[in-house]
């Protein structure tokens, strides 16, 4: 019986193909964050308040507007037919069943209009700048079209990381599978834009068509063909937050792609105050990187988050059980941050506040 969200993990790797469960676990180099992402929660204590009424607890929040049910939601991770043959539908489907945000990401095996045919959902897309913007426009119309409500541009990919189980492995997206968002958009050569390994591997050239030379003026020229609200997905120090809020972001998301890019950056959960502090309120920052139990988010929006989202898990429920693994993951999580709230004395999220958690950063009180 499953009793926490990790406990996918075990179930995952046995059903899946190895180099497919490397895929999905792995992190860059010496995994010294990927580690670090989880320890760093570790050292966040509670200060619990007591004798609080918390016969009633309210999980509800805002994102960009939309009301969602809990301050969790799903990360955007590729290819996911890999993990399921139902792979983002699914994903979706659990997301919507949950009442909570998904951001698909660029290099899905399903389209955006497939992911919203599944129904009614709030949903944002995860964009990767490609070199050649015409096909860029394209897909932001498509995913206009096709109803979803934003779009984080992950600002920390210009080159992949070095994830070396999938270079001993020669990590390839399985000939089956194709990235479904960009059929049919004059790609030209692209077929390749997943999230795996370095250019000098495998069969095939890498990455090809990910924009190297993504910078600030690129941000702009994204508000300048939509008027969906971007995200930055990526930002770990102030200075880049105060440029993201100077460069019209509508959200930021503390996130160093689940370890995969560079090793020894820290933790989310040790940079997300300082970027909490630049943003000074003015746009939402959320975070992502090895949120695993409730505990996990209460310490994330006590130090100022406005939500968390899922990666892994999210894979690996999938890969275990399909649409039911991932609303369990979704309802054990909810579950967890709710009696972590009761146990906390807090009724609301507005309830959570900085003074209850001590980190290892703050002075001996
Ligand atoms: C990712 N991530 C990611 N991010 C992104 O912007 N576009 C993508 O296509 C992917 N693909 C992807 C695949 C896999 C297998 C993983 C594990 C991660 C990063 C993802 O959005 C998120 O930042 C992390 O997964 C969060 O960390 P946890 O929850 O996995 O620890």
């Amino acid at each position: 019986m499953i009793t926490n969200v990790t406990e996918f993990e075990a179930i995952a790797k046995e059903k899946l193909p190895k180099m497919v469960y490397d895929y999905y676990a792995s992190g860059a180099e010496d995994e010294w964050t990927l580690k670090e992402n989880r320890n760093a929660f570790s050292r966040i204590l509670f200060r619990p308040r007591i004798l609080v009424d918390v016969s009633k607890i309210d999980l509800t929040t805002t994102v960009l507007g939309y009301k969602i049910s809990m301050p969790i939601m799903i990360a955007p991770t590729g290819m996911l037919k890999m993990a399921h043959p139902e792979g983002e539908l699914a994903t979706a489907r659990a997301a919507s069943a949950a009442s909570t945000i998904m951001i698909l990401s660029s290099s899905s095996t399903c389209s955006v209009d497939e992911v919203a045919s599944t129904g009614p959902g709030i949903r944002f897309f995860q964009l990767y700048m490609l070199k050649d913007r015409n096909v860029v426009a394209r897909l932001v119309k498509r995913v206009e079209r096709a109803g979803f409500k934003a779009i984080a541009l992950t600002v920390d990919r210009p080159f992949l990381g070095r994830r070396e189980v999938d270079i001993k492995n020669r990590f390839t997206l399985p000939p089956h599978l194709t990235f479904k968002n960009f059929e049919g958009l004059d790609l030209g050569k692209l077929d390749k834009i997943d999230d795996s390994g370095p250019v000098s591997y495998g069969p095939k050239q890498f990455d090809p068509d990910i924009e190297r030379s993504l910078n600030w003026k690129d941000v702009k020229w994204l508000q300048t063909i939509t008027s969906l609200p971007i995200l930055l997905k990526g930002v770990l120090t102030a200075e880049d937050a105060r440029l993201a809020v100077e460069a019209g972001a509508a959200g930021i998301i503390v996130s160093n792609h689940g370890a995969r890019q560079l090793d020894y950056v820290p933790a989310t959960i040790s940079a997300l105050e300082e970027v909490v502090k630049a943003a000074q309120g003015r746009v939402p920052v959320f975070l992502d990187g090895g949120v695993r139990r409730g505990t996990d988010v209460f310490k994330a929006m006590a130090l100022g988050a406005s939500g968390v989202f899922v990666g892994r898990p999210v894979v690996f429920s999938l890969a275990a059980d399909g649409e039911a693994g991932v609303r369990k993951v979704l309802e054990m999580l909810h579950d967890e941050f709710e009696l972590t709230m009761a146990l906390s004395g807090c009724r609301s999220l507005k309830e959570i506040t900085r003074d209850h958690v001590v980190t290892d950063w703050d002075r001996p009180r």
